[in-house]
């Protein structure tokens, strides 16, 4: 497996937009052209925003972008590790670890000291294990958001 910037596999920003509209879409409130337009925005590297995708051989098996906005709810805290998304075939495998790993390595080669996300309940210890700290929960349009942080330096 490795991790590449999706700007060298811009061919697969298709599938990207799928997974987001898959996972997110009732949420965003984004079809799926408007999507791809933001993927296209983000194939981008070594900045925010950036994203990555995580290849095996030529498959497309995950994604994670860093971004400057990702919560409607925080519009002051930047930035954050978003959309991190990892194929249902290919999960428990560790591929999602190594995504956010990379993300953070990208994050402290860009100076960043503070990186956030926004999750929910069910990802509280997957995130935890990484080393990530709940920064606050909140309410968001009637949901619960977890927002959480990760402190590079
Ligand atoms: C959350 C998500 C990205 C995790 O991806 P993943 O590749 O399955 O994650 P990892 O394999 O790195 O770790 C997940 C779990 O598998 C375990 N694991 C890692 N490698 C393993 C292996 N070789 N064998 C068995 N289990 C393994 C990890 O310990 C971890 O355990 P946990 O479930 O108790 O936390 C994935 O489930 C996903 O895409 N979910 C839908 C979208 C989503 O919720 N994204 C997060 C938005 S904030």
């Amino acid at each position: 497996m490795k991790i590449d910037y999706l700007k060298n596999h811009k061919n697969m920003i298709p599938i990207l937009a799928k997974w987001n509209y898959s996972e997110w879409g009732h949420k965003t409130k984004l079809d799926l052209q408007d999507i791809e337009k933001k993927y296209e925005q983000t194939a981008l590297t070594k900045q925010i925003p950036s994203t990555f995708v995580a290849l095996i051989n030529r498959t497309i098996v995950g994604m994670a972008s860093l971004l400057a906005h990702d919560c409607k709810a925080e519009p002051t805290l930047t930035p954050w590790l978003a959309a991190l998304y990892v194929d249902k075939d290919y999960r428990k495998q560790g591929i999602g670890k190594a995504l956010v790993q990379k993300a953070l390595s990208e994050a402290k080669k860009l100076n960043i000291s503070i990186l956030y996300l926004q999750t929910e309940e069910k990802n509280l210890n997957f995130y935890q294990e990484l080393g990530w700290k709940m920064y606050k929960k909140t309410i968001w349009q009637k949901e619960e958001i977890i927002i959480m942080s990760f402190t590079i330096f």
